[in-house]
Formats: C-alpha cells, sequence, structure tokens
C-alpha cells in the first residue's frame, strides 16, 4: 500500500476497480496551488504550538515553496498512484522534506477539513473574476447606451409591440440584471469568507491549533463556529452554481435577444465579423454563434446546479465521499463563464444597430394606444372609458390597414369628442417617449439620469 494516505489498518492496497473510480487527480489538481498554501498556513499554527520547531518550520516552508514551484512548472505531476491533490501533495512534501519532517504535516488536519476549505478559496477567486466579466458585459451594455441616447425601439410584451422605449432603456435593463449578479456574487464571497480549516474529519483537532490565524494566513474572514458544519456544508458550493446559474440565465436573454435583432426579418443588428461565424456549405450565411453558445451554456450550467444540489440532498452529517463529487459541478460552471463572458461583452459592445429601422417599427402595431388612453386621462377622461376609447380608435385603423397617426380628425371626432386633433400631440413615438419622464420610464431624461445612477453604483465594483 506504498504512497497511500492510510496503510495501517489494511492487509492489501485497494482493488483497480476502487482505486480508478476514487481517483480526483484528473479533476482536482488545479486546487493545487490552495493545498499548498493551506499546508504553509497549517506548518505555521504547528509551529506556534510547538509541534514543529523553528528549524523544521523553516525546512517545511522551504520544501512547500520548492513543491509549489515544481507544480507550477510541471516538474511535479500526481502519479498514477495517487489517489486526490492531497495525497499527491503529500507525497510530493516527502519527497522534497524527507520522511521525518514531511510526515509530520498531516497531525491535526484531514482531507475533509482541506479539500472544504480549498472549495471556498476557488469559488473566492472564480466569484471575482466572473464578477470583473459581468461587470465588462455591463460596461458594454453602457457604452452603446451612451452611444444611441435617443434611439427608439419598439418595446415588446408578449413578443407583441407594446409600447415604443429607447434603445438605451432596452440595454441597461439587462445590465441592471447583471449588476445584481455581480451583487449576488459579492455577498456570497461574504459567506465564503469563512474557512473550514481545522476542523479535521469531522470534530476538530486536539491539538490546540488556532482555526483563526489559518483563516488569517488564507485570506478569509474567519473560521468555522462549528466543525461538522465546517466538513459537511456545501451551500456555499451550491450558492456558486445558483449564481452562475443565474448569470447564465441572463447571458441567454440577451443572447436570445440578439439572435433575433440579427435575423432577416427584424434586421435590427448586424454583429460583427470577429464575433460571428459563417457557414461551410452556405457562402452567405453570418451566424451568431457566440450568443448561441451562452444560450447553450446556460442550460449546462443549470445541470451544473441541479446535480450538485441531487449530490447533497440525501447526505447524512458529517463528511460523505459523495462529497467529491461537489467540484466538478463548481469548476464547470466558472470555466463555462469565464469563457462566455469576454465573448458577450466584445459581441454586445460591436453590435452595429440600425436605428432607422428600429425607430419606423417602434410606433407601429397600434403601440401608441396607451399613450392615447393616457393622454384622455389628462383630459379628465376615467381610464376606464379611456381605454375603450383607444380601443375603438385600433379597432377603426385596423379596419381600414392603417396606424393610429392616419385616422382623421373626423374619424376620431366620431369616436368620441373628447378626442379632439390635440390628441396628436401623442401620436408620435418622440412624444410618447417625452411623456415618460419619471424614474425608471423610457423618456430621454429619464434614461439620462438612470444612466448615470447605473455608474455611480457600478463605480465601486
Ligand atoms: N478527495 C476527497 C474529496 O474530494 C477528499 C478526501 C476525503 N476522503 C475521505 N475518505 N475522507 O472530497
Amino acid at each position: 500500500n506504498e504512497g497511500s494516505l492510510w496503510g495501517g489498518r489494511f492487509a492489501g492496497g485497494p482493488a483497480d476497480a476502487l482505486a480508478a473510480l476514487s481517483k480526483s487527480t484528473d479533476f482536482d489538481w488545479r486546487l493545487a496551488k490552495y493545498d499548498i498554501a493551506g499546508s504553509r498556513a497549517h506548518a505555521r499554527v504547528l509551529h506556534r504550538v510547538e509541534l514543529l520547531s523553528d528549524e523544521e518550520l523553516e525546512g517545511m516552508i522551504a520544501a512547500l515553496d520548492q513543491l509549489e514551484a515544481d507544480v507550477v512548472s510541471g516538474a511535479y505531476v500526481p502519479a498514477e498512484s495517487d489517489e486526490d491533490v492531497h495525497g499527491s501533495l503529500e507525497r510530493g512534501l516527502i519527497e522534497r522534506a524527507g520522511p521525518a519532517l514531511g510526515g509530520k504535516l498531516r497531525a491535526g488536519r484531514s482531507r475533509n477539513d482541506q479539500i472544504a476549505t480549498m472549495g471556498r478559496m476557488f469559488i473566492r477567486d472564480h466569484s471575482r473574476l466572473i464578477a470583473d466579466g459581468l461587470l465588462d458585459v455591463i460596461d458594454a451594455f453602457i457604452a452603446q447606451a451612451e452611444a444611441h441616447p435617443y434611439a427608439p425601439m419598439p418595446g415588446r410584451t408578449h413578443l407583441q409591440h407594446a409600447q415604443p422605449v429607447l434603445l438605451s432603456h432596452h440595454l441597461l435593463a439587462h445590465a441592471w440584471a447583471m449588476l445584481r449578479d455581480v451583487q449576488r456574487l459579492t455577498d456570497l464571497d461574504r459567506r465564503a469568507a469563512v474557512s473550514p480549516y481545522g476542523s479535521g474529519a469531522l470534530a476538530g483537532s486536539s491539538l490546540g491549533l488556532d482555526p483563526n490565524a489559518v483563516a488569517d494566513d488564507l485570506g478569509f474572514d474567519s473560521a468555522v463556529w462549528n466543525s461538522i458544519d465546517g466538513t459537511a456544508a456545501r451551500d456555499i458550493f451550491a450558492e456558486f452554481t445558483w449564481v452562475a446559474s443565474m448569470i447564465g440565465v441572463d447571458l441567454s436573454r440577451i443572447s436570445e435577444e440578439v439572435i433575433f435583432w440579427a435575423t432577416k426579418e427584424a434586421s435590427f443588428v448586424t454583429l460583427h465579423d470577429s464575433y460571428s461565424t459563417g457557414s461551410s456549405i452556405m457562402p452567405q450565411k453570418k451566424n451568431p454563434d457566440v450568443a448561441e453558445l451562452a444560450r447553450g451554456k446556460s442550460g449546462r450550467i443549470i445541470g451544473d446546479h441541479a446535480g450538485l444540489l441531487a449530490t447533497l440532498k440525501g447526505l447524512p452529517l458529517a463528511y460523505n465521499r459523495d462529497l467529491q463529487e461537489d467540484k466538478e459541478p463548481v469548476f464547470d460552471a466558472a470555466d463555462s463563464l469565464e469563457l462566455l463572458l469576454p465573448a458577450v461583452s466584445g459581441m454586445v459592445a460591436t453590435l452595429t444597430f440600425h436605428t432607422e429601422r428600429m425607430a419606423e417599427l417602434a410606433p407601429q402595431g397600434f403601440a401608441l394606444a396607451t399613450d392615447i388612453a393616457e393622454w384622455l386621462v389628462r383630459q379628465g377622461v376615467p381610464f376606464r372609458e379611456a381605454h375603450e376609447l383607444s380601443g375603438e380608435a385600433v379597432q377603426v385603423a385596423e379596419s381600414r390597414g392603417v396606424e393610429l397617426w392616419d385616422l382623421t380628425d373626423e374619424e376620431y371626432a366620431a369616436i368620441s369628442p373628447a378626442l379632439t386633433p390635440e390628441v396628436r400631440s401623442v401620436l408620435t413615438t418622440e412624444g410618447s417617449l417625452n411623456s415618460r419622464s419619471s424614474q425608471g420610464g423610457t423618456g430621454p431624461t429619464a434614461v439620462a439620469a438612470q444612466l448615470e445612477e447605473l455608474k455611480r453604483q457600478v463605480a465601486p465594483l
């Protein structure tokens, strides 16, 4: 049982099938730098309670530094016989420090508290990376909004023309959703900033080691107050995959719109050549692959989250080996987003909007009917009645195959004497937009104020 972490009570080594099943180095090796950082911190607390002499600490740190350099350079890689990153790095440490010193480091810690800590360290680092990627997408929306402050587009509900809105207003709607995603990452980091190191296998350590010193060394705010919780909980992992799923969903929603906007039928946008792909058979094709991959990968990230929750659901406290399955969903969600975010921000930043076409369509499909009703309300007509009268105007226009502004003064007067020619002030896209000037509305002054507020909230992030 050479090289194994638990030979003593066993007469022989594991069956090949078990060894193959058990092995996690092909995916947990990426935690090596966190494991080594944990080992350095652990060596220091062993030294503080005199379980390592000054000289031993120095030798241990030197060996860990060497091991880390060898891991980074690729000179040290996991062996076929290594089960996981922790076992492999202990082997590497012993090779460098010798068995007398290297064998001392495992005192007072377990792979159970190590892996729970490493996972949180990974989540914290990648939450920051993903937040930075999201902020780039938000910046791309802000730049497009600033480039098109007054361009109208058809605002839709149920995908039907509803009311004209500003393109900038629509784009910033995506930015606000992504800002909340950034806040979710910051918020989960507060909970992730508590270190399980020192929880041992599940019960803590009898060696008088200070978990808060380790926590501090590894950049955590504090250590856990319950070692069972420390080793068994994976809610932070699931929170990460949930937030990742939400980010995937938000990226997918803008992507679905871009895909639609780029159709011949919509012709709202042209994708930049560098963010679109061609077809191997149809020479004319220009495909929105970035958006489609965002839409597709969001499904995969939701799968990571659902799979992790299913793994956790039936687990009694404390550690169970099922928890080895906690890592791949977290890694996959992070990897997927880190690939996607730069592509999505590039795609958004380089979209060309066909603003004349969008402006032309903005008021069509009777999208100003609500403006007529609200204009009537301002003339003192009860909304119930105003809604009816505006609806009748739509019916007349529809039956004649024209738009609301094509109806004559006589036709309006025939519907109701309240519909005087002054109603035409709201029968333009501009009049409609300008009237929606309160906070959160799509009027140009409200959108300018919104943009300032968004930038104010984004600035410190
Ligand atoms: N590799 C394991 C994991 O990823 C940690 C090892 C704990 N193993 C054990 N038998 N207690 O969760």
